[in-house]
């Protein structure tokens, strides 16, 4: 073994920042940095439905890293540094604003459900809409009436959140259609990176089928977590589906990363 090398330290010993309900933050190897570990861990309903579904953490780490990677490609500003290994990346530590994004262009779930709007229909245009972080109180939707008046983001912040959302849903909306999904909508997250003196929000978190709802424009067949919110089974042949067709994963590629590997021939 060659000591010169730095290395990180082996997870047992690095500083547990933050346990979330799918991720774990350890403190990075370097000032500013973390390591955002995805972890196995299904839950809907402010997690009064939890399963764990080994390998889900492995492709959201991929998945997840193939959207930032080229979201920071294409000069859209993101936490995302690199990919460590199977469960875990690199990020830059931001200070969270306390808003779930969530973009929609075709009615799905709790917008189907508040307003009546059959699931699948086309929206008129791209919806914004925000929700307050915090699951003593179920995350619940709020105005930016709200937001700037509670002090959670300036109105300038978020006009830069707003098209941080329309940059992304774009991106992916194009990503996505290129390989037969139709996004339907997803949610983000976004923080505050500060180099030197000056500020600047960036998408933080995850993008993941975890935080998205993706249909097969063919069959109309859902590939997203969904499948787990709504028991309809096959979450991780779905989650694999995604990555297979954005070519992150090859055939026969087990997600789990242990366990017997398929021989073929
Ligand atoms: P919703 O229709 O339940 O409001 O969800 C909208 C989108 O946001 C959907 O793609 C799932 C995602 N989402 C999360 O990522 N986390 C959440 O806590 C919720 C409620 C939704
Ligand atoms: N917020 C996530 C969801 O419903 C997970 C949870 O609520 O436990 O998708």
């Amino acid at each position: 073994m060659d000591f010169t090398k730095p290395r990180y330290t082996p997870m047992s010993r690095r500083r547990r920042i933050y346990e979330g309900k799918a991720k774990i933050l350890y403190e990075g190897p370097e000032p500013g940095t973390l390591i955002q570990h995805f972890k196995d861990d299904a839950t809907a309903f402010n997690a009064k439905k939890h399963e764990v579904i080994e390998g889900k953490g492995v492709l959201n780490n991929r998945i997840s890293e193939y959207v930032f990677q080229h979201l920071n490609d294409i000069g859209v500003p993101t936490h995302f540094i690199r990919r460590l290994n199977m469960r875990e990346q690199l990020i830059r530590e931001v200070e969270i604003i306390p808003l779930e994004i969530v973009v929609r262009n075709i009615a799905a779930g709790s917008l189907s459900q508040r307003l009546g709007i059959e699931e699948g229909t086309q929206l008129p245009r791209s919806i914004i809409e925000f929700y307050y972080k915090n699951d003593q109180l179920n995350d619940p939707m709020v105005s930016e009436e709200h937001i700037t008046a509670f002090g959670w983001a300036t109105p300038q912040e978020i006009d830069d959140i707003m098209s941080l959302a329309i940059r992304v849903n774009d991106f992916l909306s194009g990503l996505f259609l290129g390989v037969g999904i139709r996004l339907v909508d997803f949610k983000m997250e976004t923080g505050r990176l500060w180099e030197n003196d000056l500020m600047r929000i960036v998408v933080a978190d995850e993008i993941s089928p975890d935080s998205c709802r993706l249909w097969d424009i063919k069959s109309n067949e859902k590939l997203d977590k969904d499948r787990f919110r709504r028991d309809l089974g096959g979450l991780l042949e779905a989650y694999t589906e995604v990555a297979k067709r954005l070519g992150i994963m090859s055939e026969g590629e087990r997600p789990q990363g242990t366990g017997p590997i398929l021989v073929k021939g």
